[in-house]
């Protein structure tokens, strides 16, 4: 287990996310209210690539079909997808956003 950088934090301010490929995974990473998360970045549904969807709150939504969920837990929130997203341990040092793959 290792924490590995993904983002400066200038690059995610408060509101915005960023999808990354981490050990092969597409993983989104977001800042709400100034607090970082990490889920996972393509959609359960169909693959849709969520960091190109719209954030509101805490809720992603899917480009493709509209799906919604919340990117504190990674728990779906809204079909057509019918499985939670996998979330990911992050944290924040100095500027550096690290995540745990
Ligand atoms: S691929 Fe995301 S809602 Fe269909």
């Amino acid at each position: 287990m290792s924490f590995i950088e993904v983002a400066k934090t200038s690059e995610i301010t408060n509101g915005k996310m960023k999808g990354v490929m981490l050990g092969g995974k597409d993983i989104l990473i977001t800042n709400v209210d100034g607090k970082y998360y990490a889920i996972g970045g393509k959609c359960t549904h169909a693959g849709g690539d969520l960091s190109k969807g719209v954030l509101n709150g805490k809720i992603v939504r899917c480009p493709r079909h509209g799906s919604k969920f919340d990117v504190t837990t990674g728990k779906l929130a809204g079909g057509p997808a019918a499985k939670d997203e996998l979330k990911f341990e992050i944290k924040v040092e100095g500027a550096s956003i690290k995540v745990n793959i």
